[in-house]
């Protein structure tokens, strides 16, 4: 699939595209372009928000700074899903995370300071969607939470295995994943669970599912 970004910041994606899960899917699965609204800005010395009607602080992502960069990339044809990054959006969950990775193509939309011009949501995306009850400064952020998910439900994302029993999946019927142990077995009297010292591999399986439920319950 493809995920195009729009953002005002595209460096602040460099270390995102160089670590799992995201660089083992990289130019396979995924394909992630970033756009800098200000290389498609109709306006003047790279100009892309301005202050807001009625006055008030902060700055206002233009609407017709984004049409621009949809209709340069897009050509009058956009993806089906175009998504504003915002804190008054749908929370993003796994169900969401699914749902968007579905798509062949996806567009997210970040913004800075104020936010963006109503006229951008209401007539440009199909979507709004927020990463959490919380504001965060920019929407590069939330991109980037965006993108790792869907990337890591990808073939080849992650080894193989790894992502099948993870929360939220369907092996473990949409609950909350077991707990992990590692090595040293023994450290300042903190004990594994023998069972998982057993090598009885049907009973951890047993532990695990019951260690599932009773997190995805309290
Ligand atoms: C400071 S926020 C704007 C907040 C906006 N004035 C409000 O009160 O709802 C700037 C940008 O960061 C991004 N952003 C901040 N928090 C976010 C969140 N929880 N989920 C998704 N995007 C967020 C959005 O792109 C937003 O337009």
């Amino acid at each position: 699939m493809r995920l195009d970004v729009f953002t005002q910041i595209p460096h602040a994606f460099a270390w995102l595209t160089e670590h799992p899960p995201v660089a083992n899917v990289l130019g396979g699965e995924l394909e992630l372009r970033l756009f800098n609204y200000r290389d498609t800005t109709p306006l003047r010395a790279g100009q892309v928000d301005d202050e807001p009607y009625g006055g008030g602080a902060g700055m206002v992502l233009r609407v017709d700074v984004v049409a621009a960069a949809l209709e340069v990339v897009y050509d009058g044809e956009p993806p089906a899903r175009v998504v504003a990054l915002s804190p008054q959006g749908r929370q993003l969950d796994q169900a969401l995370v699914e749902e968007l990775a579905l798509e062949p193509v996806v567009a997210l939309l970040s913004s800075r300071f104020e936010g963006f011009d109503q006229r951008i949501v209401d007539h440009l995306c199909t979507d709004i969607v927020s990463i959490g009850p919380y504001v965060l400064s920019g929407g590069e952020l939330p991109a980037m939470v965006v993108v790792d998910a869907i990337a890591r439900r990808l073939p080849g994302a992650l080894a193989p295995g790894s992502g099948e029993h993870e929360s939220f999946s369907t092996a473990l019927d949409g609950g909350l994943e077991y707990p992990h142990y590692t090595r040293p077995a023994q450290f300042r009297g903190w004990t594994v669970p023998d069972v998982l010292l057993s090598g009885n591999h049907a009973a951890i399986d047993r532990w695990r599912r019951e260690q599932s439920e009773v997190r995805t319950r309290s």
